[in-house]
């Protein structure tokens, strides 16, 4: 793969015909570096949001050794990881599923249900004799505070029937959790104190023990429309409210990033084929990497990239249209671009590492992508070299 020091220099050397996948695995590595350093427990990348091998390479290199897996074909994918450690964190897991991932050495297994519990039982069952080795997280609801995509209402489970699970997975497992995810791209951490407090109650009511407990995922990255809370202030709010739990003191805590360890490390950079007032047609959309510009109004970071804009030129709000025939695909942003953008230029869509591209389909023509390196740093970063919450570029050129 090639490498350039920008987005820019890989427009002036050629004018790619796709759309480009711009890579930054040093953003994903520092990522890494700052939860590792950090959070004191298992940090689990959650595998589903990029699973492209450079930057599992770089999450790799910092040291995560971890990851939330949910589905049989990443598990396929993330055994062959060297030493590294797989949790099912999917509630809801087909039998075979279950069977196969034991089979590769899985042995953490989250559910929400007493027919999950004996479902995994009977998976996990070999010869009349019971597995002894099973890690069980029972997933708690919580509410979404204020994330962009909750997650409460398809997994999950609450008051007394919670209760009676956790009592009976605690007489099963070898080592008992609570888990649970308080939503994707949550913007401060009041979700973690409510979602931490749910976990005080349930502990309370079942008087159990808990050997684990995992915080799940749901951390921010930057995008062009929003100010979260800091890492920092995530962090010491989850470890002030996970002091006031009634758990034994080596309890091992987990957190499953996604988002916040790859969204700054990739970025796409497309082709503007056609201006019409505040409209740009571009080569990549709702059908590719675009996915959560178009259906959950996500605004990522743009500039442009194919030439160098004069001092005073004003900045314009500008909605894309992707590249099929169908009116769905339509990303309103606003993104904000210079007013000189048209027909023939490139633009750099930064922060879409997350999910991007694992959710990019095959409709009508899309799915080729190039993909290069990119040296620099990304058009919006919650880390620096210190951990700080810090603005790298403003984004706007
Ligand atoms: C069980 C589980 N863990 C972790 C994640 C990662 O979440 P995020 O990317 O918001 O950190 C998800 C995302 O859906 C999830 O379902």
């Amino acid at each position: 793969m090639q490498t350039f020091a920008t987005a820019a220099d890989l427009i002036a050397a050629r004018k790619p015909e796709h759309p480009v996948r711009g890579l930054r695995p040093h953003a994903s590595g520092r990522a890494a570096r700052w939860f590792l350093d950090r959070f004191d427990g298992d940090v689990a990348y959650a595998y589903k949001a990029n699973s492209s091998v450079f930057l599992i390479g770089a999450l790799y290199g910092a040291g995560i050794r971890h990851f939330d897996v949910a589905s049989l074909p990443e598990i396929e994918d993330a055994a062959t990881i060297p030493d590294a450690e797989l949790h099912f964190m999917h509630p809801v897991k087909s039998r075979s599923a279950i069977r196969r991932a034991y089979a590769l050495g899985v042995r953490s297994f989250s559910l929400d249900s007493e027919d999950e519990l004996d479902k995994t039982i009977a998976e996990t069952t070999f010869e009349g004799k019971e597995a002894k080795d099973l890690k069980l997280f029972v997933r708690l609801t919580v509410p979404s505070i204020n994330s962009r995509i909750p997650l409460e209402h398809k997994f999950g489970i609450t008051g007394k029937p919670a209760t009676d699970l956790l009592r009976k997975c605690r007489l099963i497992a070898s080592e008992l959790g609570i888990t649970f995810h308080v939503g994707s791209q949550t913007s401060t951490p009041e979700a973690f104190v409510v979602a931490l407090d749910e976990v005080q109650k349930l502990i309370v009511n079942a008087g159990v023990v808990i050997d684990r407990l995992d915080i799940g995922g749901g951390f921010p990255s930057r995008y062009g429309d929003e100010e979260p809370s800091s890492m920092d202030a995530f962090m010491d709010t989850i470890d002030q409210c996970i002091e006031k739990l009634p758990v034994p003191e080596n309890v091992r805590l987990m957190c499953e990033p996604g988002r916040a360890l790859v969204s700054e490390a990739e970025s796409l950079i497309v082709r503007v084929d056609a201006r019409r007032d505040g409209g740009l047609y571009i080569n990549d959309g709702a059908y590719g990497m675009l996915f959560d510009a178009a259906h959950l109004g996500f605004v990522f970071p743009t500039r442009l990239v194919s030439r160098p804009v004069p001092p005073g030129t004003p900045t314009k709000e500008f909605e894309f249209w992707g590249p099929t025939c169908d009116s769905i695909d339509q990303m309103k942003g606003p993104f904000l671009l210079p007013d000189i953008v048209d027909e023939g230029d490139y633009i750099e869509i930064g922060n879409v590492g997350a999910y991007g591209r694992a959710i990019a389909g095959h409709f009508n023509g899309y799915g080729q992508y190039d993909e290069v390196i990119l040296l620099d740093e990304p058009m919006l970063s919650m880390y620096d070299a210190d951990g700080d919450k810090v603005v790298v570029d403003s984004g706007q050129s």
